[in-house]
């Protein structure tokens, strides 16, 4: 599914369209260059689920945990990973198992240690067309 997300309110109301879609213990990927919206998709979502407190980029301590009223998150960004090895180090055995739905940035460098996710997000384009091809497995 090919979204149009070219503005911030066409990224909200994707994220809004997808949430009801997630299941607790999904693995969602967030796949694109930098600064193309990943971290802003992964607040506006948490947010929508209801998250109170701030969500911030995870560069430098690779994951965060957040909770709402029915649901739990992790976010992870893996720019920073050296080698796929590196995960198991950070417990992403436990994270995986602990039945929170996990998104993660730049899944690319876990390659090896990641399982297949349920969903896979693509985010494409630039400034003035953005698309957010979404599909799940
Ligand atoms: N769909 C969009 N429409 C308009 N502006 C956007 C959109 N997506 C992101 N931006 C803006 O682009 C900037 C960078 O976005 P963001 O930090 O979410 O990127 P990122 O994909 O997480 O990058 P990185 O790989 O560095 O973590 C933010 O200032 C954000 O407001
Ligand atoms: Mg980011």
């Amino acid at each position: 599914m090919k979204h149009n997300v070219s503005t911030l309110p066409l990224l909200k109301q994707t994220a809004k369209w997808l949430l009801p879609r997630l299941q607790q213990g999904d693995l969602v990927f967030l796949i694109g260059d930098l600064g193309m919206g990943k971290t802003t998709f992964t607040q506006m979502l948490l947010h929508s689920a209801g998250v109170q407190e701030s969500v911030k980029s995870p560069t430098y301590t690779l994951f965060e945990s957040y909770q709402s009223k029915q649901l739990s998150f992790i976010h992870m960004d893996l720019y920073r990973l050296s080698h796929p090895e590196e995960l198991y180090y950070l417990g992403i055995e436990d994270i995986l198992n602990n039945d929170s739905i996990v998104l993660i940035e730049w899944p690319e460098k876990g390659q090896g240690v990641l399982p297949i996710p349920q969903w896979s997000l693509s985010f494409t384009g630039n400034n003035l067309n953005r698309s957010l091809t979404i599909t799940s497995k």
